[in-house]
């Protein structure tokens, strides 16, 4: 047995033994936790066994939590270390405890709050943490939206959001503007709202990174002639790859000259707004027709939190909003949205709560004082790489995001040497860098965005790379 159930209840804890379960398992986190700084930065050696030992058949019997957890632990080791202070890779976040917490209570009190009807405070309380966001992007009262389990659905949202907006039923002419660096989960969006990819017009973007709007402006001009019908335009506000961030007002002045939708991907960049440096480098972004925000990246909360913001929410209600019988007793709206009507989903978590719960808890301060830190940290990166000779900076941080290549000065390929220092500073274990390609080179990227990386570790970070660097050299 598991755990003692009560008579005639066999999935129901007694409450003692439900306390013994929850305190099992807070032991299981704790202990993790107050290990993180310790862990290796990666470790998936040997996980291919590890994996197979979980295949069997599902137990007809219970197992004791602890048994349980102790395979756990070492399933969990075999990974990247996401939440620890040296993760500085694709884009980090590494999730607070308060969030676990949040989804712990909101799991367990279980209401539902797809329709306002069923839990109106608690959909509310989601409604207001919404606000909260939209009010933290300067966008106006009125401002609504909806919470995700990320950047890619949230793009999704938007993008058949402003189709429905824009285009009649039959929207094949349809023409989406994305840039170079435009993030993959875009064109993901649009294959999945049905467009060809011929629908999708790459403009060219700048010495930094930043989408060209007289690029912009010719491809509009271009494709209305050709008998097209322009509809939406993604402005990136902090490219996955440098953090770049696009020109938004003069978007947006071309967009309204043509009546296109202005959709922001600030999921990496948006929650930098929180700070005066970062406000200052984003202009427009509260003028966007939707933004598309990760809490689980700028707001430090752990993997699937996203959110999107629509600046007129009866869009959102045009584009999801279907009718049926069996909803007609909760079909009303109380003192919040009905979730079920602005976005895909009726059956949802009370995932409000792991956004509200840690605000409330930390207070905004705590989390503008992150942020603030980490782009402190980027330039300290950026200032301590760009004299070394042994490297080559494709720009200064825009964001939180340095990136790099490796020059060759020993002779040799310098993708290929890029690429072997990047093992080589992984290998170390004490912090994790991850590598992308762009226009065709190959280029390391450090992005410091976790509420657990501070200076010690960025330092840790560039000796290690400077080191490996002059190793492979020979100088
Ligand atoms: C700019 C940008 N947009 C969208 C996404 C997709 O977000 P998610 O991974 O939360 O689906 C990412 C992810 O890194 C991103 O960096």
């Amino acid at each position: 047995m598991g755990s003692s159930a009560k008579p005639g209840w066999p999935l129901e804890p007694v409450s003692a033994d439900l306390r013994r379960l929850i305190d099992a398992c807070a032991d299981f986190v704790v202990a993790h936790i107050d290990s993180l700084p310790e862990q290796p930065s990666f470790d998936v050696a040997g996980a291919a066994e590890v994996a197979t030992g979980f295949d069997e058949p599902a137990p007809l019997e219970g197992r004791p939590i602890e048994a349980v957890l102790s395979r756990l632990g070492p399933a969990v080791a075999k990974s990247f270390t996401t939440a620890g202070p040296g993760y500085l890779a694709f884009i980090p976040g590494g999730g607070i405890p308060a969030a676990a917490l949040a989804d712990f209570v909101a799991t367990a009190v279980n209401r539902f709050v797809g329709v306002a009807a069923a839990a109106p405070v608690l959909a509310r309380i989601e409604a207001q943490a919404i606000a909260w966001l939209a009010g933290l992007m300067g966008c106006p009262a009125g401002t609504g939206g909806i919470l995700t389990s990320g950047g890619s659905i949230s793009n999704l949202v938007a993008l058949v959001t402003a189709r429905v907006a824009k285009l009649p039923e039959n929207f094949l002419a349809g023409t989406i503007y994305v840039s170079e660096e435009t993030h993959l989960s875009v064109h993901k969006a649009a294959r999945i709202a049905g467009f060809p990819a011929a629908a999708i017009r790459s403009v060219p973007v700048d010495g930094r990174f930043r989408l060209r709007p007289d690029r912009l402006a010719a491809a509009i001009e271009q494709d209305k002639a050709a008998g097209r019908r322009p509809f939406l335009v993604v402005a990136n506000v902090g490219t996955t790859n440098t953090g770049a961030i696009d020109p938004v007002p003069e978007i947006l002045d071309i967009a309204r000259r043509h009546d296109l939708w202005v959709h922001a991907d600030a999921a990496y960049g948006g929650f930098f707004r929180l700070v005066p440096e970062g406000r200052a480098r984003m202009p427009g972004v509260e003028d966007c027709d939707s933004i598309t925000l990760d809490p689980h990246k700028g707001l430090f909360l752990p993997y699937g939190t996203g959110c999107l913001l629509v600046r007129d929410p009866s869009t959102l209600r045009r584009a999801h909003r279907i009718e049926a019988g069996y909803l007609q007793d909760v079909s009303a709206e109380s003192v919040a949205p009905s979730y079920t009507d602005l976005s895909p989903e009726l059956s949802r978590d009370f995932r409000g709560l792991r956004l509200w719960l840690p605000i409330v808890l930390h207070g905004l301060r705590a989390f503008r004082e992150q942020i603030q830190e980490k782009l402190d940290l980027a330039l300290l990166a950026y200032d301590e790489l760009k004299d070394d000779p042994h490297f080559e900076m494709l720009d200064a941080p825009q964001l939180s995001i340095v990136a790099f290549r490796a020059r060759a000065r020993g002779g040799g390929d310098p993708d290929a040497i890029g690429a072997e220092i990047l093992r080589r500073v992984n290998a170390r274990g004490r912090v994790f860098l991850s590598s992308s390609t762009i226009g065709g080179r190959y280029v390391l990227r450090l992005c410091v965005l976790s509420f657990r990386t501070h200076a010690d570790r960025v330092r840790d970070a560039v000796t290690a790379l400077k080191e490996e660097a002059r190793t492979l050299s020979g100088a």
